[in-house]
């Protein structure tokens, strides 16, 4: 598992270090140039004596002793070009250079080298020092600026963890508090005094449970209204069998069946519209929607129910026919178009119209479904979308689901749908509005 506090500890350490190391860089390569100059001059320096003393040996003598630790080497040719002195007998000579500073690669590393010659006596004087001294001396004060900072290592680590560990202190006492609610408590955390990091979390955790609360309560009374809806025909279904049981009448008891078959017939529709709800529901997995072809699908409906529309004497057809495909879920498409034209049948009185029209224009397929019924009055077109809702007055039985499962699979199918009149200002028309496929 990934953590903060260690994420940033290590962070931080790591680019504490870098910037020690970038800094330690720095001080080496300025040191270095510093050091550079003062032994330049300080070579010069030794060979000017040696030059300007007629003692000579005296000189060479007292000046190697002094500067034994920074090993500078003195060498001295005569005239000739004969070895006169060398200060370390144990090194081999160094070639002659050309007078003046230069830096010169031998076998034994790279050295730098001032070379003289005497005024008068024409001796060659040549005073070097390998540059790994320097180097050494430029790298020990590039170390010894970096170790008091590396000591403090530990220190600032064991800070960096303390504060860290204090700045998430806030999340930990969410996580608690969270951790501890009951399971229904639903009510906002509160979010005063949480730093400005932690808010946003917090505004988003309260809007989750906000809607969470919402959702709850709905499915609340959705089962509510489920088993009061569910309770009417079950109470009928009961009494229906106890007249059944009791009565010797042969003709009351065919009355009572057709009434006990009815109140069965009713319960199970109700039991399939909650089915379909359930099964609707945006949470639950659904089949993908897949291109098809809308036509033959309606035509089927229409064909399904064309007995309940001969039994009322209703003239029930395909007013416009175009060819449309769109990405769809066939089997809740079947169920949507049924739940609109067994309301245009049973909402319309005997004799009337009932048209379906399928429209294709270049970029939407529109299926429209009209009849000559009451039609809805627009105060109340929104509202009968709503589960249970039902307008009185119909003389119609019916539980207020048709619409429900209407709207929420024509959603799904990211269609737009509008109630509105025929031309005439009368009747119903259900518009739906599918984007091409
Ligand atoms: N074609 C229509 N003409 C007039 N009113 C309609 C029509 N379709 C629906 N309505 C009104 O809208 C209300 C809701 O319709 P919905 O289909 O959701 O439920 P229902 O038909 O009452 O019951 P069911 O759940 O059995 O379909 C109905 O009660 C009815 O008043
Ligand atoms: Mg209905």
């Amino acid at each position: 598992m990934t953590s903060i506090r260690r994420h940033l500890l290590m962070g931080l350490l790591g680019a504490l270090t870098v910037s020690g190391l970038v800094a330690a860089a720095g001080v080496y390569l300025q040191a270095r140039d510093e050091v550079n100059a003062l032994f330049d001059y300080q070579l010069q320096q030794i060979a000017l004596a040696l030059r300007d003393h007629t003692t000579t040996a005296l000189v060479v003598a007292s000046t190697a002793q002094s500067n034994a630790e920074q090993e500078v080497v003195i060498q001295i040719w005569d005239a000739a070009g004969l070895h006169l002195y060398h200060s370390h007998p144990g090194l081999p000579f160094l070639p002659q250079t050309t007078a003046g500073l230069t830096t010169v690669a031998t076998p034994y590393g790279t050295w730098r080298v001032f070379s003289l010659r005497g005024v008068g006596y024409d001796h060659v004087i040549q005073v070097a020092q390998p540059m790994y001294v320097r180097q050494a001396m430029a790298a020990g004060m590039a170390t010894r600026t970096l170790l008091p900072w590396l000591a403090t290592m530990p220190l600032l680590g064991g800070m960096i963890w303390w504060l860290v560990g204090r700045g998430l202190q806030p999340l930990i006492d969410v996580a608690q508090a969270v951790s501890q609610r009951h399971p229904q408590a639903l009510e906002p955390l509160p979010t005063t005094g949480l730093p400005q990091e932690v808010q946003p979390l917090i505004t988003s955790l309260n809007g989750l449970l906000q809607r969470l609360a919402a959702a709850l309560a709905a499915q609340r009374a959705f089962i509510a209204d489920a088993a009061h809806a569910l309770r009417t025909p079950l109470t009928a279904v009961h009494l229906q069998t106890q007249i059944v049981a009791r009565t010797s009448e042969e003709e009351a008891r065919q009355q009572a069946i057709a009434a006990l078959q009815q109140g069965v017939q009713r319960s199970t529709h109700l039991v399939q519209q909650l089915l379909t709800l359930a099964r609707l529901d945006p949470e639950a997995a659904h089949p993908p929607l897949m291109p098809m072809a809308l036509n033959p699908l309606l035509h089927a409906v229409i064909a399904e129910h064309a007995p309940l529309a001969a039994e009322k004497a209703l003239d029930l057809g395909l007013a416009r026919d175009d060819p449309a495909c769109l990405a769809g879920d066939a089997d809740n498409l079947r169920i949507l178009f049924g739940n609109l034209i067994e309301n245009a049948i049973r909402y319309t009185p005997v004799g009337g119209i009932v048209d379906v029209r399928i429209t294709s224009t270049p970029d939407a397929i529109h299926v429209e479904v009209a009849d000559t019924g009451p039609g809805i009055p627009p105060e109340d077109r929104a509202r009968v979308f709503d589960r249970f809702y039902r307008r009185g007055g119909t003389g119609v039985p019916g539980n207020g689901l048709g619409l429900a499962i209407v709207h929420t699979i024509a959603t799904r199918h990211h269609a737009q749908m509008t109630l509105g009149e025929r031309d005439s200002g009368s009747g119903l028309v259900v518009r739906l509005t599918f984007p091409r496929a």
